[in-house]
């Protein structure tokens, strides 16, 4: 199989680019390198610069690897803005790069006749959930403009392949974290508002304080629950499904997380069996549900997957990971 990942320099890009690599598959990357790093993309990927919302640039990686003998099976789409608070104040920057970017690329494929998309979407297309566990076919409603981009470009990736004869393979993240066993990759990104990370910057010393937000959630010990996944079984799920897709000529949508919830408070403790770090209370965050869990069943029927590292595991990565990439810049 040859894919073609778009957004392969980024966090959880890379980490695909890197299990489909280690499956023996071939893999060319697109990325415009605004937020991801030429360093991120695997050695044994080729490696194109260019913008998801520009079609030339698209169409040249496209027809790159037609040229060298082989065209791109499958396309693979990582190339979004993502973070929650940034999209409710720059919305029309996430419907552009979001929504626009993904009507780029489809049509792109349609022209190319590649047949078939991975596409990453995310928990946040569920809004306040009904349930305790978030089940694939309930109700969407998005609380914030990146979960509605998210919705949007689900739905219009669903016309397009219906229209066009194409297979997708859509996954709804939970909360992704953690880093490549190699240690070479991991979250770089030094903005960022998710508790994994900011937890390990503090335990490093890049931050002075890790605040929880908000301890009067209607959840067992007051803070807000959430189901936590390493990036690296995320990535293999992404190998899973495109050979799925391939292989039976067909679509799929599935969450894609642990089954299990954890509290920021569980994870704070969970954390500082590691290393010790300043922790403060504060108020409640806008916009945060108090529980988000996957229910993950259809991921496991349809593809076998099911995540093999524990939040321990996930802590554990990052820490390493700044840790090194700290010792590095020394
Ligand atoms: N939290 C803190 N302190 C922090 C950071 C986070 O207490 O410094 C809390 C949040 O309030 C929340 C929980 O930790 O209760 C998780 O927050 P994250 O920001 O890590 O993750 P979210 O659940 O808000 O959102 C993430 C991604 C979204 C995705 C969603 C799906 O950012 O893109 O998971 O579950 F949609």
């Amino acid at each position: 199989m040859k894919a073609l990942v778009i957004g392969g320099a980024g966090y959880i890009g890379s980490h695909a680019v890197y299990e489909l690599i280690r499956a023996g598959h071939e893999v060319a990357v697109l990325d415009n390198l605004s937020t991801g790093k030429r360093e991120m993309v695997h050695r044994d990927a080729r490696f194109y610069e260019g913008d998801i919302l520009n079609k030339t640039d698209i169409a040249r990686a496209i027809e790159g690897e037609a040229a060298l003998g082989r065209p791109v099976d499958v396309v693979m789409h990582f190339a979004a803005k993502l973070i929650v608070p940034e999209s409710v104040e720059q919305p029309l920057e996430y419907y552009h790069n979001n929504v626009e970017g993904v009507r780029v690329m489809l049509e792109t494929m349609v022209e190319h006749g590649i047949g078939n998309l991975v596409f990453s979407s995310t928990a946040a297309v569920y809004g306040e959930p009904e349930h305790d566990e978030c089940l694939e076919d309930d109700d969407l409603m998005p609380i914030n403009p990146y979960g509605d981009t998210k919705l949007a470009s689900e739905k219009m990736i669903k016309w397009v392949c219906a229209a066009h004869d194409m297979n997708y393979c859509i996954f709804r993240y939970f909360n992704v974290a953690g880093a490549d066993d190699s240690l070479e990759i991991g979250l770089e990104k030094d903005q960022v508002t998710w508790l994994v990370p900011l937890i390990m910057q503090t335990v490093v010393g890049e931050r002075d304080m890790f605040y929880i937000f908000g301890t009067d959630y209607e959840t067992p010990d007051g803070t807000c629950v959430r189901d936590y996944v390493h990036v690296s079984d995320l990535a293999r799920a992404h190998v899973l499904g495109a050979e799925y897709i391939l292989e039976n000529d067909t679509s799929i949508l599935c969450n894609l997380g642990s089954g299990s919830g954890y509290s920021v408070a569980e994870v704070v403790t969970a954390a500082k069996k590691l290393a010790d770090f300043p922790v403060t209370i504060a108020e409640r965050r806008a916009g945060d549900p108090a529980k988000l869990i996957a229910n993950s069943d259809r991921a496991k029927e349809i593809l076998g997957w099911m995540p093999k590292r524990t939040l321990d595991d996930i802590l554990r990565s990052d820490l390493e990971f700044r840790r090194r990439r700290q010792a590095r810049k020394a």
